[in-house]
């Protein structure tokens, strides 16, 4: 076998798996979740929820990955002892690989959307009208290019692998994002209705704690950290093993629930500041709104109120939304990528371009039935696949591995693991608690 590619250094991986985890998922849809769910009530229970149940599922797929050095299809495979689990985790790799590129077929489609408002910031500065409506009409040929030019970015950089691509790349761009992120936050908080939204944001409404809450903080968590499908899972199978995987992964779970918090302190606030601009923040049933309106009109609004220094901030908040999605959208491609160049003779360039190709086709047959696909793709796979995939991935770790060969694989790179409070805890928790945790959430959503 040709020597497998691994990250070339430890803050190259921790920038590599952030940049997975900090995507759409913090900027966007973190801030409006805890918007329309109460405030600070569900920042509090996501941040418990990212802690207690996504962060031991993350540590699963680290080590099973890294242990395996390969993709979840033979990962998983490989771990298992007889033949019927082996075929289970076939199966379960296999889903985990299909719900990857489901993912990034409607994740490619808002990115677009993300590169053509990025795109008008500069054609308006310009005074281009025409060129500049056109990009922001919901139109088929739009939505179709830029799509199709953020597979081809995306394509690029899994093309030229593990530490020349991804981790360059993201090495590159995660810095640039929190630079971005921090000076918007500044300029937002110097206007006018900042402080309202900030109130919003922080102080906690108790009563709004429900089961359909916890449901969405769950699903929110194990979005963020791009739980389920084997992302975290290949980049986990490229690091060293002289890394200690339960510190690497509790810096990603920071850093990830970290920005989430701060989008938080530029988002909520901002929408208030467009409120006091004028805008309408609220839809007709009184809520906040949240959806896909909120990024394309209220904030857009907000920017062409300020006049010639909204250009700039929208230039600036259209970038860091792109960036957040490119680093992401990455690790999506690398894991049916990662499984065609390991179980196929293709080279990483042929199965790039051949999986490319697949996922920009669903994504246009997305685009050419929107109103029946897009939302349904995106629940079938955010709040059913992730969590049912998450909980197999602990079932894996837990009970189908021999827990011997379990312990020897975090040993690597943390020699004294058996006496840390991890290996006391962590074993029975994948084991017991996070699949009984994950499952009874699941069963709530479904019968209430
Ligand atoms: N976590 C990213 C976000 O918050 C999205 C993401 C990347 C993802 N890879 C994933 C989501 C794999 C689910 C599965 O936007």
């Amino acid at each position: 076998m040709a020597s497998r590619e691994q990250f070339s250094s430890r803050l190259g991986f921790v920038m590599a798996a952030a940049g997975s985890a900090v995507g759409l998922g913090n900027i966007w849809g973190f801030p409006t979740q805890t918007a329309s769910n109460g405030g600070a009530a569900f920042v509090l229970v996501y941040f418990i929820m990212a802690f207690c149940l996504a962060y031991p599922a993350l540590m699963a797929e680290l080590i099973i990955g890294r242990h395996a050095r390969a993709n979840i299809v033979t990962a998983l495979r490989g771990i298992a002892p007889n033949k019927p689990l082996r075929l289970a985790g076939t199966a379960v790799g296999l889903y985990g690989t299909l719900v990857a590129s489901l993912i990034l077929s409607f994740y490619g489609i808002v990115a677009g959307w993300m590169l053509a408002y990025l795109l008008e910031s500069i054609t308006a500065m310009f005074g281009w009208t025409g060129f500049s409506e056109w990009l922001l009409s919901f139109g088929l040929t739009r939505n179709l290019l830029f799509m199709g030019l953020f597979m081809l970015l995306t394509m690029g950089i899994i093309a030229s692998g593990i530490a020349a691509g991804i981790e360059r790349w993201s090495t590159r761009l995660m810095p640039l994002l929190l630079v971005i992120m921090v000076s918007l936050i500044v300029y937002v908080m110097t206007q006018k209705g900042a402080l309202e939204g900030l109130k919003v944001y922080l102080l906690p409404d108790l009563e709004q704690i429900h089961p359909q809450l916890i449901l969405d903080a769950m699903g929110q968590a194990f979005f963020s950290l791009s739980l389920g499908v084997g992302t975290m899972l290949v980049y986990g199978s490229y690091l060293s093993n002289e890394a200690s995987l339960p510190r690497l992964g509790a810096a990603v779970t920071l850093v990830d629930a970290g920005i989430a918090f701060i989008a938080g302190l530029l988002i909520i606030p901002a929408i208030y500041v467009a409120k006091e601009h004028g805008a309408n923040i609220f839809d007709a049933s009184g809520e906040l709104i949240a959806g896909p309106d909120l990024i394309f009109q209220v904030l857009p609004a907000l920017f062409d109120s300020m006049g010639q220094v909204g250009l700039l901030v929208a230039f600036a908040f259209f970038t860091l939304m792109s960036i957040a999605a490119l680093t992401s959208s990455i690790s999506m491609l690398e894991v049916p990528v990662a499984l065609a160049t390991e179980e196929t003779p293709a080279s990483r360039r042929q199965a790039t371009l051949v999986i490319g190709g697949l996922v920009f086709a669903c994504s246009s047959l997305i685009l050419l039935n929107f109103d029946t696909l897009f939302g349904f793709i995106i629940t079938l796979t955010t709040v059913y696949s992730q969590p049912l995939l998450g909980l197999m991935l602990c079932v894996f770790a837990g009970w189908v591995w021999h827990r011997n060969s379990l312990l020897q694989a975090i040993q690597a790179g943390h020699p004294n693991i058996e006496n840390t409070l991890f290996w006391k805890i962590w074993p029975h928790y994948v084991k017991y608690l996070c699949p009984v945790l994950i499952l009874t959430t699941l069963v709530r959503s479904l019968t209430s």
